[in-house]
């Protein structure tokens, strides 16, 4: 065995890096490397990267510049850092970062993880390591999985990839570049390491995956199976109390995704739904392959499923071409549906994608003006969402202590955090919770059921919640 090294990640960017993140710190933890908050602490530190938007990347050579002061008052103590960029800034710019930032030691994009501990020990022998290829092997299958006590620490709620990549070509994109082909993995999989979370302690499940409703997994049975079809067979796995999954693409919403919401209690009615744009124009140049009439259209065959149902969205202001009436159409899609939250950007052009090479059209200023606007929309649907909670029971699963004392919190059905003054054994239960307050996106209340309760809940108005 080799002696015990520490292991600094910082994950930038979506819930896909959050899995990669820890399936790295699995696979590393073969080789003895144990986690580290401390980046001046590390024998190693991985960035793991975000290429979505410009910002994501500056981002990681600010970071960097960081890591060369540290890495050089390490040296200062006789001792060595590595520092590897992974994620997709590694596999869009690859050698470009070494050239970039030379005290970068190992570069590594997401289909490549599964041989970190190869690549470190090349970077100890050769100087650099760069390994950014789309091997045919199932790397998922190669990535160590976590040990028991690693997924109690980690709580009781996870992600499991179950899908990655994309093929739908969206012009403004990086995603089918950085991530490569749609790749679902095997039903039995996913089934496999579900089970494991669950047998240690986990209660909510969330399926993550570019686009994951394009999920289309072999199932036992040999066939494809769609991401319906998962939920369902998920569904059975004793513990698992809530299922979620995301990112959705409009156009896969087949019926057993449809079902699966209308037939599965633990499905949560939340569905994170992006539509980018309300101008048919717009989406058409995007090459989003919807129309807002086919948007909408989806949106209906959710809600008659689950009348409960909320959606959240992501927009991007300033798209080429992008006129004021293009933008108002935006404004009156957001008006006609009502999101529970969204997420808005401004546009950013990616090197190698379609859009990029089309001339940019909207100033700053009009985009930073649409941005602002379109935001204000969404926090008063958002505000709204969150108030029509006051006096009303739900349901909230409890998942770790608040920084206030006293306090525990948890998420609704909505992921709207909730607060309560409770027990702490109340942790990875579902329990009613009277909502009384608000505060900024925070639900107040108190457990309906006294069983649990920890004195009286003070005002609403009183309490300070925790992070
Ligand atoms: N510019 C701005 N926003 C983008 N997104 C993806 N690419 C870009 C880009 N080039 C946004 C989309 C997507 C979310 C993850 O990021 O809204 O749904
Ligand atoms: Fe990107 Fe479009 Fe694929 Fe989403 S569907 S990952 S926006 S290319």
């Amino acid at each position: 065995m080799k002696p015990p090294r520490k292991l600094h990640i910082k994950s930038y960017g979506c819930q896909m890096n959050v899995y990669d993140a820890q399936r790295m710190v699995d696979t590393l933890a073969r080789e003895n490397f144990v986690e580290t908050d401390r980046a001046e602490d590390a024998d190693l530190v991985i960035l793991n990267t975000c290429h979505i938007r410009e910002k994501a990347s500056e981002k990681v050579y600010s970071e960097l510049g960081r890591m060369r002061l540290a890495k050089q008052a390490r040296a200062r103590d006789g001792r060595n850092m590595r520092i590897a960029v992974a994620g997709c800034v590694a596999q869009a710019e690859g050698e470009e970062i070494v050239r970039r930032a030379p005290v970068v030691d190992v570069v590594v994009g997401p289909q490549n993880y599964q041989n970190l501990p190869q690549l470190l020990a090349r970077a100890e022998r050769d100087g650099k390591a760069i390994e950014t290829e789309f091997p045919a092997e199932d790397k998922f299958a190669l990535l160590a999985q976590p040990r028991p006590a690693q997924i109690r620490a980690r709580g009781i709620s996870a992600f499991v990839t179950v899908q990655e990549g994309c093929d739908k070509f969206c012009t403004f994109c990086v995603v089918p570049y950085t991530r490569g082909a749609e790749l679902s993995r095997p039903v039995v999989q996913i089934i496999d390491e579900a089970k494991r979370l669950a047998d240690n302690g986990v209660r909510e499940l969330t399926l993550i995956g570019q686009n994951v409703n394009a999920y289309h997994g072999e199932g036992p049975d040999g066939r494809n199976w769609p991401l319906g079809k998962l939920l369902h067979r998920l569904g059975e796995i004793p513990g698992l109390a809530r299922l979620r999954y995301s990112t959705s693409h409009p156009r896969d919403v087949d019926d057993s995704l449809i079902a699966a919401h209308r037939d599965l209690p633990t499905l949560m009615p939340f569905v994170h739904l992006p539509v980018q744009s309300g101008s048919d124009r717009i989406l058409s140049a995007m090459n989003r392959k919807h129309t807002v009439g086919d948007y909408l259209a989806t949106i209906d065959r959710f809600r008659k499923a689950r009348q409960d149902i909320a959606f959240s969205s992501d927009f991007i202001v300033g798209f080429p071409g992008e006129s004021e009436q293009d933008f108002s159409a935006t404004l009156a899609l957001v008006m006609q549906i009502g999101y529970a939250a969204a997420y808005s950007f401004k546009y950013s052009p990616r090197p190698g994608t379609p859009a990029a090479e089309i001339e940019e059209t909207v100033s700053a200023a009009d985009m930073d003006e649409r941005l602002v606007r379109l935001q204000q929309l969404i926090d008063s649907q958002q505000s709204a969402f969150n108030r029509a909670a006051i006096g009303t029971r739900v349901d909230v699963l409890f998942e770790r202590a608040a920084r206030n004392p006293g306090q525990i919190v948890g998420r609704t059905a909505y992921l709207q955090p909730a607060h309560v003054m409770a027990s702490p054994e109340i942790i990875g239960q579902v329990l009613p919770v009277k909502i009384e307050g608000l505060k900024r996106y925070s639900l107040l209340g108190q457990l309906a059921s006294s069983e649990f309760s920890r004195g009286n809940q003070p005002a609403a108005s009183s309490v300070s919640i925790g992070a």
